[in-house]
This record gives C-alpha cells, sequence and structure tokens, in this order.
C-alpha cells in the first residue's frame, strides 16, 4: 500500500456524509447548533492566520473551500479577517451540507457567501462573478482550502482500474488555480510528507510554499503531530 492507498471506510461514502448533515440540518432547524467544527478550533484558526499572511484580504482574492460542510472556515474568514463575502465559495456534495451552511450564512448575515452542490471530482465549481463567467477560465481561484476532505475523499471505493478515489484529486486543483495561486490543506490522515509528495507533482504543476507548525507528541520513539497543515503554490508559467 503506498502513501496515498487506504481500506475503504464508510466516512469515504456519500450516504455517510448525507446522513451526517441530514442530522445536522435538522439540528440545526431545531436547536440552532451549527454542527462539529472539524479537527478542532485551533486548525481552523491556523488556516485562517496562514490564509491572512499569504493571501490578503486586500488583494480581494477568489477563495473556494473544497468540501465546505458546516460553512465555519469561510464564515471566519469573512467575519474575523474581512475577506469579502462575494469572492468566497464553498462546495460540498452533500446536498444537507450545502443547505446548513447557506442557513447558517443567512443567520449570520453572511449570505453572500457561495455554496453550491458539487462534487469536486466529477464537476467543476460554478463561477463566481460575472467577471469569473466572462473570463471562461477554469484556473481562476486564488486560493483553494481543504480542511478534511482530501482525507474523506482517500476512503472511498477504488475505481473499476483499481485505482484510489484520490489519484486525480492534486491535477484537479492545479487545473483551478491560477498561476501562483495557493492550495493549503490540512489532514489527520497524511503526513507532510506524504502530502507534498502526493501534491507536488508535474501533473497537478503544484510546489510545496510552506507548512503550519502544531504542537508534536512523542510515542514509540516516533515524534509527530496530530494534524499536517501544507501549502502548495502553483507553478508560474
Ligand atoms: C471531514 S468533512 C470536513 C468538512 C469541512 N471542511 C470542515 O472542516 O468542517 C469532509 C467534507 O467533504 C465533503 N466531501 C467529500 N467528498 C467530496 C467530494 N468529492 N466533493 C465535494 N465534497 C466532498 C463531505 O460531504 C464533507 O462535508
Amino acid at each position: 500500500m503506498n502513501a496515498i492507498e487506504f481500506e475503504s471506510s464508510k466516512l469515504g461514502s456519500k450516504e455517510h456524509w448525507d446522513s451526517v448533515y441530514a442530522r445536522e440540518l435538522a439540528s440545526f432547524r431545531e436547536i440552532g447548533d451549527e454542527g462539529e467544527i472539524w479537527f478542532g478550533e485551533e486548525s481552523m484558526y491556523k488556516m485562517v492566520q496562514w490564509t491572512a499572511e499569504h493571501v490578503p484580504y486586500s488583494d480581494d482574492p477568489t477563495i473556494l473551500e473544497i468540501g465546505s460542510g458546516n460553512g465555519t472556515l469561510l464564515f471566519t474568514l469573512h467575519e474575523e479577517e474581512h475577506y469579502s463575502p462575494k469572492q468566497l465559495c464553498g462546495i460540498d456534495y452533500s446536498s444537507d451540507a450545502v443547505e446548513l451552511a447557506k442557513s447558517i450564512a443567512l443567520q449570520r448575515g453572511a449570505q453572500e457567501i457561495i455554496f453550491n452542490t458539487c462534487d469536486f471530482l466529477m464537476q467543476d465549481p460554478p463561477p463566481i462573478s460575472q467577471e469569473h463567467q466572462s473570463s471562461r477560465r477554469i484556473d481562476s481561484w486564488d486560493l483553494l482550502l481543504d480542511k478534511g476532505t482530501y482525507d474523506a475523499i482517500a476512503l472511498g471505493e477504488k475505481d473499476e482500474l483499481g485505482r484510489p478515489p484520490v489519484f486525480q484529486y492534486p491535477s484537479r486543483v492545479g487545473r483551478l488555480l491560477k498561476p501562483g495561486g495557493f492550495f493549503l490543506i490540512t489532514s489527520c490522515n497524511f503526513t507532510e510528507e506524504e502530502l507534498k509528495t502526493n501534491f507536488a507533482t508535474q501533473d497537478s504543476g503544484l510546489i510545496y510554499h510552506s507548512s503550519i507548525k502544531y504542537p508534536t507528541f512523542t510515542f514509540g520513539g516516533q515524534n509527530g503531530a496530530k494534524y499536517s497543515s501544507v501549502a502548495f503554490q502553483k507553478i508560474i508559467q
């Protein structure tokens, strides 16, 4: 088994996420609970800080979160770091996740953030502005974010050729980014080295840029951190 192969599990299936978000949507409607912050607040705030430092809001960047769930990461970028809501977009293949994020956005007064149902592996995200649409460019995003989605996809079923579902993920990232644009990913299943191996490839057109530091622990003589957050940049040709 190489670095990008895992045994499949229900966490990699759409049915699993549909049932998670059907429950979370019902709970939001019933008691106003916004649901889980995946990997907790620390990793989310670290991603927000990294973004503020490297892709400042003053440049009015276009930002896409892949597998945006309840949308908390995008709400935080807007509410705490002043990113324009019109430039923020979340996609998720679970329509109840999108419904949940839209409902929370309405309650938070952030309804200009765009949330769309979209399978990242199969479809391109919709353009977020007229300018975006008229340019007809697919590679129009300044920053792509992933918190837990690559991990989930890696647990999906292999295709008929025996390929793990994540095999096409890095090239799809490269395809959507502007030259010089960034991809920031946080994972709990892949180490920093594995992420570098999987994403910094000729096919994706991405190169390693930087990583976020987390407290480390030692177990069985090995040093490690609970999460890996790594940033890549699309090569300017
Ligand atoms: C671990 S959750 C993380 C959610 C969110 N990023 C967060 O931090 O709270 C993984 C998310 O990826 C979504 N997802 C999985 N595969 C996807 C795909 N192929 N296209 C779009 N979304 C996907 C799931 O529906 C789920 O919302």
